[in-house]
């Protein structure tokens, strides 16, 4: 627990969305099976030019903007990302550079937990942040090159997006609280073997180790799980009744993973912010794309109680509950 304030949030999407009709063309697939099986309809690809740190610069500038803040309030920098730039240097640090945030007081590292990274990256800034100061938390992606597009079972999931959230550790602030565990993956029910960019060469490894592999049935059954207990393990730890949460705002994989949880925790489907129709599973990013559109749509208001909830390779799980 602590006390947080949330300043400002933005996200960033590719230029090009490839819909399920444009896939039809490219694999053996449906635009009614797809949206059948999984609620996307519509996914945001980056072009060369459109790297994960172009995209997390982008949505970062957007939540300088709305937080109204002076950039160099910024003292810690995260990027959670499996997708980044480069090995070297860090996405956090190039997105420094685009910022041009070179000369000031600033930690800037980026964190892997797969989709949970910016649950995980949002718990490590709450901790890290000294009082008065700001971090910039960023959830970033470029996904379509480490996807096999010839690979149905994965390729139709899957999108490229930036979203960030700025936040202030201050006596005003309000708490916040977290749950965030790993499993292990005995199993590797989410691989990616090699290197994580088409663009970099891979020394000894075969081709399809470049790519994510994925045993979607055992990562349905592991999510619907892992999120339940993720909700009730953060709520425990607060003052708070499910019953009182205003909205879940979820890792967006799949709809009927979604489906499935509010199922089980009896509760309606409209107190989830849901935009993988449009947007696909852009992994680390997608928590704060969600948030960032959510607020920009007028739904998050002050005194309300936010919950944000995930899950993902590793295996990993996390959730924060805000009081806005
Ligand atoms: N189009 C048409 N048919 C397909 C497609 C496709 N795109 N993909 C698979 N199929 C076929 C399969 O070949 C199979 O055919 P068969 O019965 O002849 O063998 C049939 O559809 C059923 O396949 P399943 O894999 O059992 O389908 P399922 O209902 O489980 O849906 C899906 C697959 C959508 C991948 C689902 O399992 C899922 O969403 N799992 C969770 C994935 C997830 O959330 N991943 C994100 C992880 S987060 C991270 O950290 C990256």
């Amino acid at each position: 627990m602590g006390q947080i304030q949330l300043l400002g949030c933005g996200h960033a999407c590719p230029a090009h969305a490839i819909d399920n009709q444009q896939l039809e063309k490219i694999i053996d697939t449906s635009d009614e099976w797809i949206v059948q099986r999984t609620g996307i309809h519509s996914r945001y690809v980056a072009s060369a030019e459109e790297t994960t740190s172009v995209l997390a610069a982008r949505a970062a500038r957007q939540a300088i903007t709305a937080a109204g803040i002076d950039k160099k309030e910024i003292r810690l920098l995260i990027v959670a990302t499996l997708s980044g730039d480069q090995p070297m240097p860090s996405t956090a640090c190039l997105v420094q550079e685009r910022l041009g945030m070179m000369d000031q007081s600033i930690m800037a590292f980026d964190l892997n937990a797969a989709c949970s990274g910016f649950l995980y990256a949002l718990q490590c800034a709450c901790a890290m942040l000294e009082e008065g100061a700001c971090a910039l938390v960023i959830g970033a992606e470029n996904l379509s090159k480490i996807i096999d597009w010839s690979d149905r079972g994965t390729c139709i999931l899957f999108g490229d997006g930036a979203g960030a959230a700025l936040i202030r550790r201050s006596e005003q602030g309000k708490r916040i609280w977290h749950f965030a565990q790993s499993k292990g993956d005995p199993k590797r029910v989410l691989d990616i073997p090699g290197k994580t960019l088409s663009d970099v060469p891979c020394v000894n490894v075969e081709e399809s180790y470049r790519y994510l592999h994925m045993d979607g049935r055992e990562v349905f059954r592991f999510a619907v799980g892992a999120m339940e207990e993720s909700i009730h393990r953060v709520l425990e730890k607060s003052p708070y009744a499910l019953d009182d949460v205003d909205l879940i705002i979820p890792h967006q994989a799949n709809i009927r993973i979604l489906a499935s949880v509010a199922r089980h925790m009896k509760l309606p489907m409209e107190r989830f912010y849901v935009n993988l129709d449009r947007f696909g599973n852009t992994s680390a990013a997608s928590v704060p794309i969600a948030l960032s559109q959510a607020s920009e749509e007028g739904r998050l208001h002050e005194g309300m109680k936010l919950l944000l909830v995930g899950f993902g390779g590793g295996l990993t799980y996390a959730a924060s509950l805000i009081e806005l």
